[in-house]
Order: structure tokens, then C-alpha cells, then sequence
């Protein structure tokens, strides 16, 4: 893979050890960028996202969330507003919404990597805790974290190790026999 696009899809992996040093502010406005250009079911863009850098908010963060191993210098909560979803009176049993918290998320971490930066999603945390403790507007759904940080220099062997896994496992062509 020469192309840089590919090879930077092909490169990215989960990061869970990260260090405590800062993430530049100009980065992580790039990073943020990058999510405003997801794709998203019909233009609608109901996704919201919360940048918290706060370490006392991101340490509560981090107790009602099993799923979060690092300690992320930034947290990027990706929530659906849905306001934008009653406003356009789609209905709310519609699967864009959720979709597009993933070509969010995606997007946002192909461009924390191309920028040299740690990544990871998390998912696996309490909704209701996250919303008192970010005192989040009764119409918005937090959906996602994405940590950000740098990578500290220990294994990272990530899950997909465990597994190897080829596109052609999951590709089927034009119909089942
Ligand atoms: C919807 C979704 C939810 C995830 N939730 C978590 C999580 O809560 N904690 C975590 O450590 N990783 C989480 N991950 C990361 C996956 O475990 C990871 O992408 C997978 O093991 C493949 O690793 P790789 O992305 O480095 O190839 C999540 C990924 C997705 C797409």
C-alpha cells in the first residue's frame, strides 16, 4: 500500500496506553474538523461533540466507564442530538443516526493518526453517569468517547492480534451460492 490515505487506514490501530502529555490545541481542532466532514444520512450532521480535557471531569469520566483503559489526555464525546432528528421529523427508530457516530468516530481517528496522534473508541460506559457528569441538554445522547492522547512506548499488540483476519473472511461477491 504506497497511497498515503490507504496506508494510513492500514496503519491505524486502538491505542490503551497513553501518556498525560498535552494534545495541541491546533490538532485537536484538526482532529474535530475531520469529524465535521463524516459522511452523514442525508446531510443531516445530528451529530455533537464534547471535547473534555478537564482532569478531574475526565477522572469521573473514567470511573463509570470499563471500557476506557487510557488515560487520555482528551476526551471526545460524540453525542446524537435529537432535536435534529425530530426537527426534520425523522423517524427515531431510523439506524442513520447511530451510523453516522461511526463515520464520525472513524474519520476523526484516521485524521488523530495522520497528525502522528493515539486514538481509541469507547463504548462501554454508563450513559446516564456521563450525562450528570457532563450536564448534558435532555435532547443529546452520548454515544461515543474518543480518546486521544499519544501513544506510550509499551505493547501495543491491540486485540486484532489474537485474530488474523482478512478482507477476503468478511467479503462475500454478488450473491450466496
Ligand atoms: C463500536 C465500537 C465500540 C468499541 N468500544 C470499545 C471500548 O469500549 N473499549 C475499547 O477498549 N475498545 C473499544 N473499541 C475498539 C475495538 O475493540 C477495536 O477497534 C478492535 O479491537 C480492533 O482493533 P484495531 O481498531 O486496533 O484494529 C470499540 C470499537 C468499536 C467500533
Amino acid at each position: 500500500m504506497s497511497n498515503q490515505v490507504l496506508q494510513n487506514i492500514r496503519t491505524r490501530r486502538v491505542i490503551r496506553h497513553m501518556t498525560n502529555e498535552p494534545v495541541k490545541r491546533e490538532q485537536l481542532e484538526q482532529v474535530l474538523e475531520a469529524g465535521r466532514w463524516a459522511p452523514t444520512g442525508g446531510n443531516l450532521r445530528p451529530h455533537r461533540f464534547v471535547v473534555v480535557q478537564n482532569p478531574t471531569t475526565r477522572r469521573l469520566i473514567r470511573m463509570v466507564s470499563p471500557g476506557m483503559f487510557q488515560k487520555a489526555p482528551v476526551l471526545i464525546l460524540i453525542c446524537i442530538n435529537w432535536d435534529v432528528v425530530r426537527q426534520h421529523k425523522v423517524p427515531e427508530h431510523d439506524r442513520s443516526f447511530y451510523i453516522d457516530v461511526g463515520t464520525a468516530a472513524q474519520t476523526m481517528m484516521l485524521a488523530a493518526h495522520a497528525l502522528g496522534l493515539a486514538s481509541g473508541p469507547v463504548t462501554s460506559f454508563s450513559q446516564a453517569a456521563v450525562r450528570v457528569i457532563l450536564n448534558l441538554p435532555e435532547s443529546f445522547s452520548p454515544e461515543m468517547f474518543i480518546c486521544i492522547g499519544h501513544a506510550a512506548k509499551v505493547d501495543q499488540t491491540g486485540m486484532r492480534a489474537w485474530k488474523k483476519i482478512t478482507w477476503q473472511d468478511l467479503t462475500y461477491w454478488e450473491r450466496f451460492p
